[in-house]
């Protein structure tokens, strides 16, 4: 990384730009370590290769968007799972998941889409700034026969538009600042006739999510030690 490029601190951009041009090998024996990488490989890697789709392999954000645009848009990297289930595994006993619609507010390559349409959501739909990632989205979803009951839209999520059904959203760190904000509000503001849930997997901006939301619990998931924050609207 090259933090001059970011015009930011070294550590800022450490910290907006994570693992971005750091060797995965790497990164997932120190996350997993020798047995959790194995099981990564084996239930998300080689997944992809057996269903002959592309959900697992990471994308930096500055191949993805443009200078500005990358200091607030986090990378592609997908969800295990190992970590969904576990965090559906939280919110089932609390959520009724027929009741609503399910969200992945970044949902990039399509991944979570894939696994959420496993549960009984009305609907699942994803919302993502990159036109590459959201075609590949819709590829894995044609390769999957889910392209009729998934719905895979490219767009902003500052300009996010909430359904009076969506209940569940997710979002894996996608994004920061100014738009975050505005993404954040525009679900509150819609929250006021309904309940809805968001799930925040790595919750560094958990300052600004609880301005807006209630925290209904932070749980660690393995392997990865995956930290996810429950919400749900007052
Ligand atoms: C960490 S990935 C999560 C992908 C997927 N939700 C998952 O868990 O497997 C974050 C995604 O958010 C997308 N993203 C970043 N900024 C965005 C924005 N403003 N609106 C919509 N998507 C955005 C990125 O392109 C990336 O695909």
């Amino acid at each position: 990384m090259n933090p001059d490029e970011q015009g930011n601190s070294a550590q800022q951009a450490q910290r907006k730009l994570p693992d971005n041009h750091r060797n995965m090998a790497w990164v997932l024996l120190q996350k997993y370590g020798l047995v959790g990488s194995l099981r990564v490989l084996w239930r998300d890697v080689a997944w992809d290769y057996f269903h002959r789709v592309d959900t697992a392999k990471p994308v930096s954000n500055t191949e993805l968007f443009n200078k500005a645009d990358a200091v607030e848009r986090n990378r592609y990297v997908a969800t295990t799972f190992e970590a969904f289930d576990s965090a559906l595994g939280y919110l089932a006993p609390r959520v009724n998941f027929s009741d609503g619609n399910f969200v992945d507010v970044g949902s990039g390559k399509g991944k979570v889409l894939i696994a959420a349409s496993q549960y009984p959501f009305r609907r699942v739909k994803g919302l993502e700034a990159s036109a590459v990632l959201n075609q590949i989205a819709l590829r894995n979803l044609t390769t999957l026969g889910l392209e009729a009951t998934v719905t895979a839209t490219c767009g902003d999520a500052a300009n996010i538009i909430v359904d009076e059904d969506d209940l569940v959203f997710y979002l894996f760190n996608p994004f920061t600042g100014a738009v975050l904000e505005e993404c954040l509000q525009r679900i509150a503001n819609a929250s006021r006739e309904r309940k809805r849930y968001l799930v925040y997997v790595n919750p560094t901006e958990h300052a600004v999510y609880q301005r807006y939301f209630k925290l209904m619990d932070t749980r660690i998931f393995q392997p990865g030690n995956v930290e996810i924050n429950f919400y749900e609207t007052p």
